[in-house]
């Protein structure tokens, strides 16, 4: 079975109500032209804008990502948002362990795990993020640290599970920086990924698990990283900001 590419944008902290409305509607009427079976678009607001999102999102082929979750259902969690709330606002996707969530707010591989298990259970589809700090890279640790990552985040997924998640290989120093993996950087991760997967949830079920780029896609770079097998896809930060931009990264990758 094929895997249907996935563009996903992500956009921090950014964007109000009315913003989001306005790029969704100008996403919409410049990819008429793309069909559903070409490839899946995802937008990730703030948490604020998300029903808006969704509410609009409904006439576009459009669908709606949280951020972050919080691994419990409600409770004393000030500033915290759960799965459940994530979809109630209209959400069907949500990235987990984000390279700036586990930097900066100390999401950590046995949190992932935790958020892994609630977005399942609220019914949302996880979009997990793994990937080494350019120091890692250096002292070599590329492909240790993804198994880490890999292993303790998806411990105790079954095959189906894996068949239906969305990895993102974000390298951290690509993130932002204008600097992207070059095709064989992330050729050899996206391939290292693809069979772990394939050796720990079984052939098929790794065979269907969408992995994405994601650091630096621009218009300019997609169509090398989007021809490589392993790559199923783009999640992106700053060139997602302008629907233009994010438009003209999924016409190119067509
Ligand atoms: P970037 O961000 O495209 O701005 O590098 C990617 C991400 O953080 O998901």
């Amino acid at each position: 079975m094929p895997r249907i590419p996935v563009f996903a944008a992500n956009w921090k902290m950014h964007k109000t109500v009315l913003e989001t409305v306005a790029w969704i509607r100008e996403f919409a009427a410049l990819s008429k032209a793309l069909s559903a079976d070409a490839a899946e678009i995802i937008v990730a607001p703030p948490f604020t804008a998300i029903a808006a999102a969704a509410e609009t999102a409904r006439t576009a082929t459009v669908c709606v990502a949280g951020q972050n979750l919080h691994f419990e259902r409600e409770g004393a969690f000030t500033g915290e948002v759960s799965g459940a709330m994530l979809k109630d606002a209209g959400a069907d996707f949500v990235i987990i362990g984000h390279s700036e969530r586990r930097r900066l707010f100390g999401d950590t591989d046995a949190w992932v795990n935790r958020k892994l298990i609630a977005a399942r259970l609220a019914e949302l589809t996880p979009i997990v993020c793994i990937g080494e700090t350019l120091e890692e890279r250096e002292r070599g640790e590329t492909l240790a640290v993804l198994d880490r990552q890999l292993k303790s985040g998806l411990d105790g997924s079954s095959g189906d599970q894996i068949a239906s998640l969305i990895l993102a290989y974000e390298p951290v120093w690509a993130i932002g920086t204008g600097k992207n993996a070059t095709a064989a950087e992330a050729g050899e991760a996206h391939t290292h990924i693809r069979k772990r997967l394939r050796e720990w949830f079984g052939g098929a079920h790794g065979d269907r698990c969408r992995i994405l780029y994601g650091g630096s896609v621009k218009p300019e770079n997609i169509r090398e990283l989007i021809g490589l097998e392993d790559v199923d896809g783009a999640l992106v930060g700053g060139a997602s900001l302008e629907a233009r931009s994010f438009a003209a990264i999924v016409q190119n990758a067509q």
